[in-house]
């Protein structure tokens, strides 16, 4: 903007985005100019054009011209090309909508879509990078120097074999996670529930067991090979690994530091919790839960014994308090007992923290119940396509 002030490029009545001029001024202007006429015995005429979409209205190839008779340089001019093309954006939406398509209908046929899609991406990105890279940085406000520097960021492999091989394992150790059964127990909701409601120690044992035979084990090999192929492109790219580039996105030198400082100012607090924990559990499981050390990973009520809300019946401390868990209520509410119904209640929360209302299209894009019909990632996961207003 300061440089279309500066060497006056704009328009004397050009009213938005610049200083000391806004939608009231121009109304100011506009009013007076009419009172004017209309005393004079003129008449008006108005044309009205809604321009919110301005950047469609106009012939980009005109725009771009103008833009270098201005005298922007061939960088920007690029970058106000990439911008009114959209063809990063769209690609970068493809690329979603073939990632979604794949893990709300597990098939060959999805996955080889998603890895075609995918490395498509991947090509038009090397390019942005490349333009990316052209930018002096320490020429550019803060802000935007931030924004280039993370385009710059890759770990992407540089070799088109590998980069498609890397690209087919993440599929296919996707496919197998997510359709892998127990029996006739798939993971959800069967292994779920089991894991939550059991009590039956040897149950639970199987249920743990039975996964990790049919996800971990299958996938240890192939998950070998992507982790390779992971930290080669990193290094490629002048990482040490690919966990360095993940740390690298939290902007801190010392980030391991800071987490171990965290993890220990909680650790006393956890520490007596799991003795809490393992004192209880070691009356509903008898013989099986030691008195000093580890509890069973299956015990804890979650596959991963990330959460332990599912045991706190067995471990809860003041039995005759009343309960603060609603879930039954809920299921037989008419207000809430449907999926959607749920979904709303969750959006009104978000509402009433000042969020925005999701777009209409978010309920009838998005899938809120597994299907009977076909394989999918059942794992609540949110998406925002970053284009159209598309977040399922
Ligand atoms: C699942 O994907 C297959 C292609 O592999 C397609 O034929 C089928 O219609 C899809 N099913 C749904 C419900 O989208």
């Amino acid at each position: 903007m300061a440089y279309f002030t500066e060497h006056g490029l704009l328009h004397k009545y050009q009213s938005g985005f610049r200083t000391n001029h806004s939608c009231e001024t121009i109304l100011l202007k506009l009013t007076d100019d009419w009172l004017e006429a209309i005393d004079k015995g003129l008449f008006t005429g108005v044309d009205m054009i809604d321009l919110r979409k301005a950047f469609d209205v106009v012939d980009h190839a005109l725009l771009l011209r103008k833009l270098e008779i201005y005298g922007l340089d061939f960088n920007t001019l690029k970058w106000f090309q990439s911008y009114l093309d959209g063809s990063s954006q769209k690609k970068d939406y493809e690329d979603n909508v073939a990632s979604w398509a794949f893990d709300t209908n597990i098939t060959d046929y999805n996955s080889a879509v998603k890895v075609q899609v995918s490395l498509a991406y991947s090509k038009a990105y090397a390019e942005i990078q490349k333009n990316a890279s052209r930018f002096d940085l320490s020429k550019l406000k803060e802000d935007a120097a931030q924004q280039i520097k993370f385009l710059r960021n890759s770990t992407e492999l540089k070799n088109q074999t590998e980069l498609k091989e890397a690209e087919n394992l993440g599929s296919k150790m996707s496919k197998l996670y997510s359709t892998a059964t127990v029996g006739t127990a798939s993971f959800s909701p069967e292994l779920v529930d089991i894991m939550a409601k059991s009590r039956d120690y040897n149950k639970l044992l199987n249920a743990w067991w039975g996964w990790r035979n049919e996800s971990g084990r299958k996938i240890r090999d192939l998950y070998r090979r992507y982790v390779y192929l992971t930290n080669k492109g990193a290094r490629e790219n002048g990482y040490t690994d690919r966990g360095q580039e993940w740390r690298g996105k939290y902007e801190v030198d010392d980030f391991g530091a800071i987490v171990e400082k965290l993890w220990n100012d909680l650790r006393p607090l956890y520490l007596e919790m799991h003795a809490y924990v393992r004192h209880k559990l070691r009356k509903v499981y008898p013989g099986k839960v030691v008195e000093d050390g580890y509890i069973e990973a299956h015990l804890l009520g979650n596959m991963w014994a990330q959460s332990w809300v599912n045991i706190f019946d067995l471990v809860e401390p003041y039995k005759n308090k009343s309960s603060l868990d609603v879930t039954s209520n809920m299921k037989t509410d008419p207000r809430y007992n449907t999926a959607e119904k749920l979904t709303k209640l969750a959006e009104e929360f978000f509402l009433s923290l000042g969020l925005k209302r999701l777009p209409a299209a978010f309920y009838q894009k998005s899938l809120l119940q597994k299907p009977k019909d076909r394989g999918v990632v059942c794992h609540a996961s949110a998406w925002d396509f970053r284009l159209y207003k598309d977040v399922r």
